[in-house]
């Protein structure tokens, strides 16, 4: 195995914020970052001290690892932009396959980390997963190795695996916090801040975290409670994309547990 020490993230977003933090805390060498967006790489350089550059041509090419932490669909043609032979280069997504890399260098992998990640805001390396795929059992090993460094949970998973993860990660993070958009918009309809759900929210998400949320599901759904129900799309009655979701939502909760009572 052979250690990953110098590195160079392309990207200036989200994820390129936190791993550049979480490495160099490490011990590891941030060589450069490689932008598009003047600002942002600039501010990055500012804060982390660390060369920021927006042309390709002043691109290291003696690192142990690329990082490309870029949007999904930009992937493909930055990595080939680089124009890598055979240095070690990886991607950041939960969706995108690894062979997205296919012809970019011949030493390619995935570090995906399975956390919403959002530049400044504070979280916690050590317990963040880290999945880890690579094009050969021994960059499997190198890309571990590296990952520990940061996370307590390092797994390698491939890109089927990977894109199930990804897609059960969307459900419960990205659809949430938009139902909780739709709570806040209801409560400031009606002058309530949205803070009044902050102990509901916390507890929910702590009691399906501790054990399993088949065992914590309540409300009017939960209860078959129609009169609750109907009420509840009445007060809706203005808002027909809200009420679309919550009918399908309350249905599929019943639905679900007449199934697993069923089963019991
Ligand atoms: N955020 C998360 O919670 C999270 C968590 C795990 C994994 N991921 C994955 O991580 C990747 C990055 O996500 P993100 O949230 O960090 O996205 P983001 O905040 O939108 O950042 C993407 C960055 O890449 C830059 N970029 C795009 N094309 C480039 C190019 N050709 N050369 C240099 N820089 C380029 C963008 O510049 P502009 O400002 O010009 O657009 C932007 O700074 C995605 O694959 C995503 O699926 C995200």
């Amino acid at each position: 195995v052979k250690n990953i020490k110098n590195i160079v993230i392309i990207g200036s977003g989200n994820v390129a914020f936190h791993l550049i933090k979480a490495f160099s805390l490490k011990g590891i060498n941030i060589m450069q970052i490689l932008g598009r967006n003047k600002e942002t790489t600039e501010n990055l350089s500012r804060t982390f001290k660390i060369p920021g550059i927006t042309n390709k041509h002043e691109l290291n090419s003696d690192a142990d690892l690329y990082i490309l932490a870029v949007q999904d669909d930009q992937i493909h043609k930055t990595a080939l932009d680089l124009g890598l032979k055979d240095q070690l280069l990886v991607h950041t997504s939960g969706f995108s396959p690894l062979d997205l890399l296919d012809g970019t260098s011949t030493r390619t992998g995935v570090i995906w980390p399975l956390q919403t990640l959002t530049s400044g805001k504070k979280v916690d390396y050590r317990r963040i997963p880290i999945f880890i795929e690579g094009s050969s059992d021994g960059i499997e090993k190198d890309l571990s190795q590296f990952a520990s460094l940061v996370s307590d949970k390092v797994v390698v998973a491939r890109t089927a695996v990977r894109q199930q993860i990804h897609l059960a990660a969307v459900i419960a993070s990205n659809f949430t916090n938009h139902l909780y958009e739709i709570s806040a918009s209801i409560l400031e309809k009606n002058g309530i801040p949205f803070s009044v759900l902050a102990p509901l929210i916390n507890e929910t998400a702590e009691k399906a975290a501790r054990g399993h949320p088949s065992g914590s599901q309540t409300g009017p759904a939960m209860r078959r409670d129609m009169k609750v129900i109907g009420e509840h799309l009445e007060l809706l009655g203005d808002e027909p994309a809200f009420r679309e979701i919550y009918r399908l939502i309350s249905e599929n909760i019943t639905h679900h547990h007449t199934k697993t009572n069923e089963k019991l």
